[in-house]
């Protein structure tokens, strides 16, 4: 039973697309499990490059069953865009299946999700705009549309005329009485919608058991990033969902004893978009040339991600949060040049000294990152193909990485391109 979770093990953007695209390959099916159009994950394929923001990465390789799980929430605009663009690009693509249970992301979502921005102020969160923090709300509540009813010709227009007269008092309250929408026009917008989405949509769980009970590969695409989990991130500043290893059985339809591997895609360094505590953020002319070298702007919105040094505490942590089998190293490319490099061994609050993030945010804040100063490189990594083509100090900068965090590092990426990957533990990638 060869199953895998790709999970984002700092605050996102870890490169987890390259990786899926890498490995889908060996895959049979390919699971998103949380998040929607909020995520961003680039593969780039010799000339060509691919923006997922719904579809599972794994999609580019034609063998696949690529599907939507429950977990997610999906704008069904955004995904047949998406589909669109990626068929053009590549008439082959693997096979499109969406769970019914994931909920849909409609238009006073978005609204909503703006309006809530606006009203939290200076301590607003930086959303992506995307309507997810609304869409989870509704979900919770139980209030939310699934794609199962939005495909049912019948069930969706009694469900939309239901939400709709809510969502529209709720607008007019958040607004001033400036905003709401129109039934027809929602519905008959959404109606084309739902034609063209309804054959992909069904009962997606029994897909995934079965695969897993046949012991085809099966390879959970995480979205996010570990510390923007709902519960284990830095709340509030954090996403609605649960990006967290643990996110694959609440949003797929299987249990944790399915899981057999667990990698953890990281940056050699960290960044951050949105807000936030970020205690490694070098809020200076180095991290503008981080952001700048490591050409760090975000895949859905382009904005300048904050760009930090690499914490292993933080690291850490999610290596325990995700029971993580190996760790995936990426960019490391990006460090050429930079020297010294400093690394967060620790933090500092007040006069002690502690070694995980504090469960209270506003502590985090108040944290002073203890580092240690390592000689970096000035050779370009990006033509290393094997670990003996590393620079000595290259190989000491993730020799300390595994040690600090218990961890081995089980593959490394010093470039976008499929090629640019080096597998040094094949034992760690399926179980
Ligand atoms: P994701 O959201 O985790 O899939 O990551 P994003 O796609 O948002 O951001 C990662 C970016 O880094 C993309 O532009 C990738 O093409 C690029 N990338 C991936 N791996 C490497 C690497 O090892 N080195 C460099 N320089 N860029 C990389
Ligand atoms: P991928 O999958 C980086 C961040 C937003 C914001 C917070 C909440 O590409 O790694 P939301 O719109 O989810 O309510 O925003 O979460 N965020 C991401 N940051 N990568 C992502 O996805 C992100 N998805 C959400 O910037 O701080
Ligand atoms: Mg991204």
């Amino acid at each position: 039973m060869p199953t895998l979770v790709i999970v984002g093990a700092q605050w996102g953007d870890e490169a987890k697309g390259k990786l899926v695209d890498a490995l889908g390959d060996e895959a049979d099916v390919v699971v998103r499990y949380s998040g929607g159009n909020n995520a961003g994950h680039t593969v780039i394929v010799g000339d060509e490059e691919f923006r997922f923001h719904l579809l599972p990465a794994g999609i580019l390789h034609e063998h696949v069953t690529a599907i939507l799980g429950s977990g997610m929430v999906v704008c069904p605009k955004g995904l047949l865009e998406e589909l669109d663009r990626t068929r053009a690009a590549r008439p082959n693509l693997g096979t499109l299946r969406i769970s019914a249970g994931a909920h849909v992301v409609f238009p006073w979502h978005r609204m909503l999700d703006r309006l809530e921005e606006e009203a939290r102020g200076e301590n607003k969160i930086g959303t992506t705009s995307r309507g997810i923090g609304p869409a989870y709300q509704d979900k919770v509540a139980r209030f939310g549309i699934r794609m199962g009813e939005f495909v049912h010709p019948d069930l969706m227009p009694k469900r939309l005329r239901e939400v709709l007269d809510v969502k529209n008092r709720l607008l007019a309250l958040m607004s001033d009485g400036a905003e709401s929408l129109d039934f027809d026009e929602v519905y008959h917008e959404y109606r084309t919608y739902a034609d063209r989405l309804r054959p992909f949509v069904g009962d997606t769980e029994i897909v995934v058991q079965d695969a897993v009970a046949r012991g085809d590969r099966v390879l959970f695409e995480g979205a996010q990033g570990a510390l923007l989990d709902l519960d284990s991130g830095t709340y509030p500043y954090v996403t609605s969902s649960h990006p967290v290893a643990g996110g694959a059985c609440l949003g797929t339809g299987i249990g944790p004893r399915d899981i057999h591997s667990v990698l953890g895609v990281c940056k050699a360094y960290a960044t951050r978009v949105g807000t936030g505590p970020f205690p490694t953020e070098l809020d200076n002319e180095l991290g503008d040339e981080l952001r700048r070298v490591g050409k760090e702007y975000g895949t859905t919105t382009g904005r300048g991600r904050r760009c930090g040094w690499l914490d292993l505490v933080a690291l850490r942590q999610s290596c325990r949060l995700n029971s993580l089998s190996g760790l995936v190293v990426t960019r490391l490319d990006v460090l050429s040049g930079f020297d010294p490099l400093q690394v967060c061994v620790a933090y500092r609050r007040g006069a002690e000294t502690i070694r995980h993030l504090p469960t209270n945010t506003w502590e985090i804040g108040e944290l002073a990152p203890v580092y240690e100063t390592v000689p970096g490189w000035p050779e370009d990594l990006t033509g290393a193909r094997k670990f003996e083509d590393l620079p000595e100090t290259a190989r000491a900068y993730l020799w300390m990485i595994e040690e600090y965090t218990e961890t081995p590092v089980a593959i490394l990426s010093i470039g976008p391109d499929r090629e640019q990957t080096i597998v040094l533990r094949p034992d760690l990638i399926w179980g």
